[in-house]
């Protein structure tokens, strides 16, 4: 933790990297956290006390009472959802209104933004990206337009902006021939939604960030979703409609590059994306269902299947890269306990043509392996370092060697309590 400072803890490569279990174990060290981009899209679940919670748009600093949390003004906010999620949590006892500070500047995702990402998602054919239908690509497009709400607008004459923007998504829906849709329930609850959100702190959050440090606060910026998604640096045009990257801390949150401290890199001992897009260690074999299934790699928004294969090297050396990682926190350790031999992906190659750089088409490459031997000990009841077995030692030595980067936690199991700082 740096005093003074954002650190910014970001999934390094396809998301679901398990970033809800480590920001919950970091946020007693911080005074405030903060979403800088994306929206529903997400869903960090986190597991404590025998209770499990699903996030989607509120920070998962939100269990500790003494902090700020904040979402940011990169991020994209579905009222509705936004109030069926915190009520939630307010039900379970967590006040939420005197510790949520929500941008005025965050943009809003309306009923229509969903019906649109449904109507060009069936409009893609066969390239349909496989989003989540929460709205976030013409939630962004529109942002990139200038035309969209924020949600300071919801403070003003709100009614006419919205039903504004409503008619004209309307007319979009009709010249791509998509009509056989009924939002008058999603409105209802929309609509609802707002009001409800009237009642939270809605402030520039920039300036209350900025205050904050420059009194020596310590923010930590939560990442969702993963580079490899990320609009500009991800499998384009896979991917999701923010920058996922550390620069999209500055952007998504209004603050200077040179406050950025730790950039803590995170993800799985494996790999699993969700959605379609390329994906070169994709295992299609009963390798990649034993890890979906040990591992439990179903979307937390959609329930989908997620794909699974072994660690990518390659993707993980570029997403050190563009974000500037110090710190590399590996996730889901134990979900390998069972394996005789692990795989890691160092290279890829097409056409006789082999890379370690992440090329501009990730299309079509075919993963080269290292393998390595597996540890086969549970290491699931693990509390220290020098517990592991020799071969998991080996295969952390390994990575931290191919990634020239430290891997100073390891995560054994879904509990807080299963997570080792090295
Ligand atoms: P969108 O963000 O809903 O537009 O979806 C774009 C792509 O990003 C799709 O492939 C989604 O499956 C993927 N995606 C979006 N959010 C997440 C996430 O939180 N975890 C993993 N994949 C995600």
């Amino acid at each position: 933790m740096s005093k003074g400072k954002v650190d910014a803890l970001l999934g390094i490569v396809f998301g679901d990297e398990g970033k809800g279990k480590v920001v919950d174990v970091f946020t007693p060290k911080y005074d405030i956290v903060a979403r800088f981009a994306g929206g529903p899209n997400a869903g960090h679940t986190i597991i404590f006390d025998g209770k499990k919670f699903v996030l989607r748009s509120i920070p998962s600093g939100i269990f500790a009472e003494d902090k700020i949390n904040i979402i940011g003004n990169g991020c994209v906010i579905a009222p509705d959802l936004f109030m069926a999620e915190a009520r939630e949590l307010e039900d379970a006892g967590y006040d939420l209104r005197s510790r949520l500070h929500i941008s005025k500047r965050a943009h809003l995702i309306l009923p229509t933004h969903r019906v649109l990402d449904r109507a060009y998602e069936a409009a893609k054919g066969k390239n349909k990206v496989g989003t989540t239908g929460k709205g976030i690509g013409p939630t962004y497009s529109e942002k990139a337009s200038r035309t969209g709400l924020r949600v300071g607008d919801i403070l003003d004459n709100f009614e006419a902006k919205y039903k504004a923007l409503k008619a004209r998504h309307e007319e979009i829906l009709r010249n791509l021939n998509y009509t056989d849709y009924d939002i008058t329930e999603e409105e209802r609850l929309w609509m609802e939604g707002v009001e409800y959100m009237r009642s939270f702190p809605l402030t520039d959050t920039e300036i209350e960030i900025n205050k904050a440090l420059r009194e020596g606060k310590s923010v930590l910026a939560e990442g969702a979703q993963g580079t490899m998604l990320d609009i500009d640096h991800g499998t384009y045009p896979f991917v999701s409609s923010s920058n996922t990257v550390c620069g999209g801390v500055c952007t998504g949150l209004g603050v200077a590059p040179n406050s950025i401290g730790e950039v803590f890199g995170i993800f799985k001992a494996y790999s699993t994306r969700v959605g379609a897009g390329p994906f070169p260690v994709e295992l299609f074999d009963e390798t990649g269902d034993r890890i979906r299934e040990i591992g439990h790699e179903y979307g937390a928004v959609t329930g989908r299947n997620r794909r699974c294969g072994w660690v990518d090297l390659v993707a993980l050396r570029y997403a050190i890269m563009v974000n500037g990682v110090t710190q590399l926190i590996m996730m889901k350790s134990d979900v390998l306990d069972t394996f005789s031999s692990i795989k890691a992906c160092v290279a890829y190659e097409k056409d006789g043509v082999r890379t370690t750089d992440m090329p501009f088409d990730t299309e079509g490459w075919q993963a080269v392996y290292d393998e390595l031997p597996g540890w086969q000990t549970d290491l699931t009841q693990m509390t220290s370092e020098d517990q592991f077995p020799q071969a998991f030692k080996d295969y952390v030595a390994y990575l931290e060697r191919q990634l020239e980067t430290p891997i100073t936690i390891l995560s054994v199991g879904p509990d807080r309590a299963q997570t080792i700082v090295r």
